[in-house]
């Protein structure tokens, strides 16, 4: 007798038996819209600097920055993510570059903003690290340890420095408690209630950022576990997330994205603001370099990488390969 809610009646692979048939059934699909591009503007280089441990990106000068967004726009990516890698002898303790209306982020927002205007969208990392000699998100205090209050004064000034150059989001990735609070204060304060926070939620401190120390010229000594959340811990993202929501966040982010599927899943599961995870550094570098030795498929492995994050449940995905895909996706491969 035969059962059709068994084998032999049932039989899964009919859905698989043709390209036709598995793209129509498919539950998770990748469009250029869902990519953000983070992208690297280094101060004072008149070429472009080529990230060794991130073949393929660069650290831009203002100028391919530029075009890096147009690329990017033209591909049909979303947004831009920007980070600013300041000259070496303009470090402090205070990260006072990172407030500098001059600074490199700042100027480079105007850049982005100026040449693609609202048809991007434009978002800047609001943390200290990149400007700090010591390379800390935050200000330190008297013992070397990381003054949260005394930092988030710091990313409120940060905040109205980036939204008076344009940006559309800011986001806050200092880890810092109280940091997405304190930002939506100080925009609104300038009258830039548009502007909105992507809140880097769930941020664990990761083996995984290595490469984007290089891209960034860190002058990290130690690690961020102080501020940073422990790799082990899926609860406490939980309670990362109520906070930022209660303090206005406009969209949530997990980072990174690959090794922490589940925390992404349960944080789009529980929330009803947009979710985001961001593709790292690291994660780049694996695919890349493996690819580079021809271990993997580099195309189909990047693809597989980005649907496991969909299918986790971002909807926006923060990933270095952003124009390229979008590029192929758009031609339809
Ligand atoms: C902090 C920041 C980091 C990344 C994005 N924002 C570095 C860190 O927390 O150490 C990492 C991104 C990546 O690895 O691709 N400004």
């Amino acid at each position: 007798m035969n059962s059709y809610g068994s084998f032999p009646g049932a039989r899964p692979r009919r859905l698989r038996t043709t390209p036709a048939m598995r793209r129509m059934v498919a539950e998770t699909r990748l469009d250029p819209a869902d990519l953000i591009l983070p992208a690297f503007v280094r101060e004072g280089v008149a070429e472009p600097v080529p990230i060794g441990a991130m073949p393929g990106v660069v650290q831009h000068t203002r100028d391919t920055l530029r075009k890096a967004a147009v690329e990017a726009l033209e591909a049909g990516v979303s947004g831009i993510m920007l980070f600013g890698v300041p000259e070496d002898a303009r470090k402090d303790g205070l990260g006072t570059a990172g407030t500098d209306p001059d600074g490199i982020l700042q100027v480079a927002i105007r850049d982005v903003r100026a040449e693609v205007g609202d048809e991007l969208v434009i978002m800047s990392d609001l943390c200290l690290d990149e400007y700090t000699d010591h390379g800390h998100c935050g200000v330190l205090d008297e013992d070397g340890r990381v003054d949260n209050d005394a930092t988030l004064e710091r990313y409120a000034e940060m905040a109205q420095v980036q939204a008076d150059a344009g940006v559309h989001v800011v986001g806050p990735s200092g880890m810092m408690d109280g940091q997405v609070g304190v930002v939506r204060d100080a925009l609104d304060t300038i009258g830039k209630e548009d502007v909105s926070i992507l809140a880097y939620t769930a941020k664990y401190s990761s083996a995984f950022y290595g490469p984007f120390r290089e891209a960034v010229g860190s002058s990290l000594q130690g690690d961020r576990k102080t501020y940073q959340q422990d790799p082990a811990n899926l609860r406490e993202s939980m309670r990362e997330l109520a906070l930022d929501l209660e303090e206005g966040a406009d969209m949530v982010m997990v980072k990174p994205a690959g090794p922490y599927l589940d925390v992404l899943a349960e944080v789009a599961r529980t929330v009803d603001v947009p979710v985001a995870a961001y593709q790292i550094s690291g994660e780049y570098a694996m695919v890349e370099a493996a690819a580079e030795k021809g271990w993997i498929d580099r195309d189909k492995a990047i693809m597989e990488t980005l649907t496991g994050i969909r299918r986790a449940g971002a909807q926006m995905i923060l990933t270095y390969w952003a124009t390229e895909v979008a590029q192929k996706l758009s031609a339809g491969r």
